[in-house]
C-alpha cells in the first residue's frame, strides 16, 4: 500500500512538472510562430489544458503529498524538505488557480479575430512556466536528496519518541 501511494505521488508530481514543460513549448511556440492560427490555437487551447491537466496533477501533487507525510515517519511538520516542498506545492496550486483567469482573459482575446495578432500574443505564460518549472525542480530535487534538518516540532517529537522508548 505504501509503495502504492508513492508510486502515485511521483507519478502526480513529476507528471505536472511534465505538463509544465508542454506549456512552455506552447507559450514559446505562441510567442515565435508566424502562422497566424497556430498562434490563436495556443492561447485558446491553455485554458481547457490546464483545466484537464495542470490543476488535477497539482491537486493531486498536494494531496499525495499530504498523505505520504502523513502515513510515514516523515510527517507534515517535522523535516525542513517536506515543509519547503508543502510551501512550494501550496503557493503553486494557489498561484495557478489564480492564473486560471489570465488563461480564460487570453483565450477570448485569441478567439476574437478584431483582436490584432500583436495583441494576442503574450510572454505572461512563458514567464510563469519557466518560474513554476524553477519551482517543481526545487522541490523534485528536495524530494529526492532528503536534506537533514528537522524543525523545532521535529526535534520535539524526536526526543519525546526516544524517551519513552529508553
Ligand atoms: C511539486 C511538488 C512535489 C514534487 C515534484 C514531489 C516529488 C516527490 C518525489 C519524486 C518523491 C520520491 C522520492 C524518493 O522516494 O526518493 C517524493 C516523496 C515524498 N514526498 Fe513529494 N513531491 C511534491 C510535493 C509534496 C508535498 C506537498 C508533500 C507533503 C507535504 C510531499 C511529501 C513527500 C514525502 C513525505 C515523500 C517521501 C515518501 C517516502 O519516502 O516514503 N511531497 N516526492
Amino acid at each position: 500500500m505504501r509503495r502504492l501511494a508513492l508510486t502515485v505521488h511521483v507519478v502526480a508530481s513529476v507528471g505536472w512538472l511534465g505538463a509544465v514543460v508542454v506549456f512552455l513549448a506552447l507559450a514559446v511556440i505562441g510567442l515565435t510562430s508566424g502562422d497566424v492560427p497556430t498562434v490563436r490555437g495556443v492561447y485558446l487551447v491553455m485554458e481547457p489544458a490546464a483545466w484537464f491537466a495542470l490543476v488535477p496533477l497539482a491537486l493531486a501533487s498536494l494531496l499525495t503529498g499530504i498523505l505520504q507525510s502523513l502515513g510515514t515517519p516523515w510527517g507534515v511538520l517535522k523535516h525542513y524538505w517536506v515543509l519547503f516542498k508543502l510551501l512550494i506545492t501550496i503557493a503553486a496550486t494557489i498561484i495557478l488557480l489564480i492564473y486560471m483567469k489570465t488563461f480564460s482573459l487570453m483565450a477570448r482575446a485569441a478567439a476574437d479575430s478584431t483582436i490584432d495578432l500583436a495583441w494576442v500574443r503574450n510572454p505572461s505564460p512563458a514567464l510563469h512556466s519557466v518560474l513554476a518549472l524553477m519551482a517543481l525542480l526545487v522541490a523534485t530535487t528536495l524530494a529526492v536528496y532528503k536534506p537533514g534538518g528537522m524543525t523545532g516540532y521535529g526535534l520535539r517529537k524526536h526526543r519525546e519518541l526516544r524517551q519513552r522508548s529508553g
